[in-house]
């Protein structure tokens, strides 16, 4: 089932292969239920970031579940307007202690830039994050380190300063917008792709090809669009804030051909294709 299946990633780490989302979760009672219902549901892979500021909402969650800590994956990010070496520990410090934690299974830089400069030229900056991730890492307080948002070309100069490749890079995914360029570097390097916003953040399951699919299926086209995240060996983390489709949404045991595969990559939707959050 797919809640027991893991992923390893490159340093030998397993990871469960879906995590819950949580961007655009409310802190307070909204992230604290959701997230007690979805570790009681099955997830054991949380993702959570210190913009969204619900991390001490999601730490007392995982508290409350009673669940080992081992068998939890915490995923957060450093925020994409903080970079730059102590900013980035210090950073790190207040995520450890909202989520009420004593190490991270993994740390991203949350964008190359930060959101209300996009496209910025911050690579000397991300270079000291990264440097600041790698030391984190070395000390054992993080299991594995990467990004977010980032391409071949915010990459690159990451591994040329350091010679640390990113474990992880987490982009927008979802059918019709694979970022087929970033997917196959990443695919080179064998860096896991986390795919956020794996339902399009629900606009896109009236889609005439995934509802075709779907009915092939007999299983709903939000399901269809996690199980192709998976069969193309990516990580979906989708979110809900109800029980039903939280638990719908772990329930994707079963395969696609190969042909309806090819079918869900003819999707088209110019309005959804971007590579960045909205
Ligand atoms: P809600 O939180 O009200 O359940 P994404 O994971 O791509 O960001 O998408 C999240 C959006 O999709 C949210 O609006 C969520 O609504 C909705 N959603 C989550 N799971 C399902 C599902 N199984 N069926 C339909 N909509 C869903």
């Amino acid at each position: 089932m797919i809640r027991d299946e893991f992923y390893v990633l490159s340093n030998g780490v397993k990871i469960p292969k879906i995590a819950f989302g949580t961007w655009q979760v409310k802190p307070g009672d909204e992230a604290y239920n959701s997230v007690l219902t979805a570790i009681k549901l099955g997830y054991r892979h949380i993702d959570t970031a210190l913009a969204y500021e619900n991390e001490e909402s999601v730490g007392k969650a995982i508290k409350d579940s009673k669940v080992k800590r081992e068998e939890l994956f915490i995923t957060t990010k450093l925020p994409a307007n903080i970079k730059g070496y102590e900013a980035t520990k210090k950073a790190f410090k207040t995520s450890l202690n909202n989520l009420g934690l004593d190490y991270l299974d993994l740390y991203l830089i949350h964008a190359p830039w930060p959101w209300d400069n996009v496209g910025a030229d911050c690579v000397s900056e991300n270079i000291e994050s990264w440097e600041a991730m790698i030391d984190l890492y070395n000390q054992g307080l993080i299991k594995a380190i990467g990004v977010s948002n980032f391409r071949e070309n915010d990459i690159n100069p990451l591994v040329k300063a350091t010679g640390f490749m990113p474990h992880v890079d987490q982009i927008r995914f979802f059918l019709g917008n694979t970022q087929e360029t970033t997917y196959n570097y990443c695919k080179k390097n064998n860096i896991l792709i986390m795919a956020y916003s794996p339902l399009a953040t629900g606009k896109l399951l009236e889609d005439k090809i995934l509802n075709e699919v779907a009915n092939k299926y007999n299983v709903t086209p939000a399901k269809i669009c996690l199980r192709y995240c998976i069969e193309r060996g990516t990580l979906p983390l989708p979110k809900s804030t109800h029980e039903e489709r939280i638990k719908a949404n772990l329930d994707i045991d079963f395969k696609l051909e190969n042909e309806d595969i090819e079918k869900l990559n003819t999707i088209r939707n110019p309005e959804l294709d971007r590579p960045y959050r909205s």
